[in-house]
């Protein structure tokens, strides 16, 4: 698989869709916006800003913070963080169109100094070691071939005593031979695994205190609620961002609520630590 891959999954197009919003809520292109207007838009995760937060908590981030999100999307955790905790971040992200997004929407909530956007691949964007008390992800380790050598970088970027807090997609039944193929096509799901695999690879990359939460209660069905919640809003979501949007969000969406529907999909949150 290649980047034109995960570039064709529906929640990845029409990414114009963050513009659309932020002209529903009277903020044209050039204007400034205030970070917690970007918040309802700039989120593709589970409870939003709730999640982020609470790894916030956690991790204890301060404005002496300095922590890595790996796969950043349109910048919102990353921002969000930066603007309720005044840590740095440095957002990195793999696809161009949503990393020029991020660096837009960062530059106009006035979060430019407390958040630089990177644009590249986890596995190989040059980073300094040692550097992070945190290294962050929601919902994106999912798309990265190699755990293992991903996970051994995190390693290498923490400081000793660092943490690593991590929220993604997990496997609770082996995928029937459709459900993987729409797993592929549709999430670029390309290392969805068990917990305990995950486990395994932070343990195999040298992190201790490993702690693992298995969240498929909860997302399971918020997934449910999410897909009807948007099919309720068709019409209102269509006129404001458009047809073709309406479309690919609720195709991904509707996946993903049927993944869970038949046991295999899970979700899990990991905290680890490097000694
Ligand atoms: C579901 S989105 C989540 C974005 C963000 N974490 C959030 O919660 O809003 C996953 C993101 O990971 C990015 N990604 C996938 N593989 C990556 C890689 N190897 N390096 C950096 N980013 C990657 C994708 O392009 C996508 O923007």
């Amino acid at each position: 698989m290649n980047d034109a891959a995960i570039e064709s999954v529906p929640l990845y197009t029409h990414n114009d869709r963050i513009a659309k919003g932020l002209a529903a809520l009277g903020i044209g292109p050039d204007d400034p916006i205030k970070p917690e207007q970007a918040f309802t838009l700039d989120q593709m995760n589970y409870h939003g800003t709730d999640a982020i937060k609470a790894a916030a908590v956690t991790l204890k981030l301060g404005p002496a913070s300095r922590v890595l999100d790996v796969g950043s999307g349109f910048g919102g955790p990353a921002r969000y963080l930066a603007h309720t905790t005044g840590c740095h971040v440095t957002a990195l992200e793999l696809q161009p169109e949503l990393h020029q997004i991020a660096v837009d929407l960062t530059r106009r909530t006035g979060l430019a100094d407390r958040v630089t956007q990177r644009c590249g691949d986890a596995l190989t964007q040059p980073l300094p070691d040692a550097a992070f008390d945190a290294v962050v992800s929601w919902l994106t380790i999912l798309h990265i071939p190699d755990r293992p050598r991903l996970f051994a970088r995190f390693a290498r970027l923490l400081r000793p005593g660092g943490a690593a807090y991590v929220e993604d997609l997990c496997m609770r039944a082996p995928f029937a031979p459709q459900d993987l193929s729409d797993l592929r096509e549709f999430v670029y799901g390309v290392s969805v695994t068990s917990i305990e695999d995950y486990i395994e690879d932070f343990r195999a990359a040298g992190f201790t205190e490993i702690v693992a939460t298995d969240l498929t209660g909860d997302w399971a069905p918020f997934a449910q609620t999410r897909l009807a919640e948007f099919r309720d809003n068709r019409a209102a979501y269509a006129r404001e961002r458009g047809e073709g949007a309406y479309a690919d969000q609720e195709k991904f969406f509707a996946v993903i609520a049927g993944l869970y529907n038949v046991g295999s999909l899970g979700g899990v949150r990991v905290l680890a630590r490097k000694p």
